[in-house]
């Protein structure tokens, strides 16, 4: 059995899910395959095109945190994360295969991840709803893995539906499908980034305690940012919690504009991208240096909007284009002008692929 997980783009709404706000993701074409066949010896065999010579096997019932390193840990996490959750979890071979580049924040391991959990569920006819399944890819990911990540990733790679976005209420996990027409670009800075490293985890511990400062249990909670004053004391922790709060409030902005469109709709999306990037720079504070200038670059050649996605430190950056006429006659521009950006910084050079919102993971043999 081969079953297919993509990776993930995010139009509004970063580091909001683990708040407790609004994201909206959508699944992209690219993405990870496990080809599973079931074993009967209890053990859980797994190699993958991109780590040539690195396979690992292990006995699924021996498997806890802190048994399995390097990049086998993903698969393994989710065989003990399924049992977690009190599934049965089948002996199996998995070989992984992914056309995703990884590190370039689209979300590559937890494409994996959600591709061995169809895998492992599927080999046994398990039919698990998919907000469970990325709980259980939230449980693999936090305490076997490591990363203190959200459910964005998971959910927009198990519950992507092609064109449209999936927006999450975090709070409650309840979900709805947003048809969206745009066209983007999505810009592999080549800086690469990992969830695991210590930024991402002292955000996560910042919004906590800045919560906790303006007694909310969650930042999510709050609509009214200038709430946000009552920190300044801790001026850290007041932007951080600012960008939150206008994060968040930008993806109701964007979900209210698409629902009731009119002529400049991506205009206005394309400017709240903007807002968004310049709020995760100053306010959030994890941008980095690549996706600075490649936003400044793309809007200068005519991108309504660009924005860093994922975690940040690293990764990549979404541009919303003009929607008139073809993909090449928007992107070409704006990709030169990034490319001419690297060249005269010397940086490596950039990678692009077209963000289509796709449909979310899947058997495909
Ligand atoms: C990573 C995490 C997500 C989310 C984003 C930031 O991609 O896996 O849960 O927090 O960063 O929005």
């Amino acid at each position: 059995m081969k079953f297919f997980a993509p990776g993930r783009a995010n139009l509004m709404g970063e580091h909001t899910d683990y708040n407790d706000g609004y994201v909206l993701p959508f699944a992209i074409a690219q993405g990870t395959t496990a080809t599973a066949t079931m074993r009967d010896d209890g053990m859980l065999a797994v190699s993958s095109r991109q780590q040539a010579g690195q396979e690992a096997s292990f006995c699924i019932k021996d498997l806890a945190p802190g048994t399995v390193s390097g990049w086998a840990a993903y698969p393994a996490a989710v065989a003990w994360a399924l049992g977690q959750h009190g599934l049965d979890v089948p002996g199996a071979t998995i070989e992984i295969d992914s056309d995703l580049p990884p590190a370039s924040g689209l979300s590559s391991s937890h494409a994996m991840e959600c591709a061995v959990a169809l895998a492992l569920t599927g080999l046994t006819g398990q039919d698990v709803p998919r907000m469970e399944l990325a709980k259980i890819v939230r449980t693999a990911e936090n305490d076997f893995v490591g990363a203190p990540t959200g459910i964005m990733d998971q959910a927009a790679s198990l519950l992507g539906e092609a064109g449209h976005l999936l927006l999450i209420d975090c709070a409650t996990l309840r979900t709805e499908q947003v048809p969206f027409a745009g066209r983007m670009l999505v810009i592999n800075t080549n800086a690469s980034h990992a969830n695991a490293d210590g930024g991402y985890g002292t955000r996560r511990a910042e919004c906590e305690e800045a919560a906790r400062l303006l007694s909310v249990t969650s930042l999510g909670s709050i609509t009214d940012c200038g709430i946000t004053v009552a920190l300044s004391a801790t001026p850290a922790l007041e932007r951080r919690a600012r960008h939150i709060c206008t994060d968040d409030n930008r993806v109701r902005r964007v979900v209210s504009l698409l629902r009731e469109p009119h002529g400049n709709v991506h205009r206005e999306i394309g400017e709240l991208l903007i807002q968004s990037h310049a709020s995760l720079r100053d306010d959030f504070e994890v941008s980095w240096p690549q996706a600075d200038v490649t936003v400044d670059a793309a809007v200068a050649a005519g991108a309504l909007g660009a924005r860093m996605i994922g975690g940040g430190f690293g990764g990549s950056v979404l541009a919303l284009l003009d929607p008139s006429g073809s993909f090449a006659e928007a992107a070409e521009p704006v990709m030169a002008a990034v490319t001419a950006a690297y060249v005269e910084q010397a940086w490596p050079p950039p990678a692009f692929l077209e963000a289509v919102p796709s449909q979310g993971a899947r058997r495909v043999a």
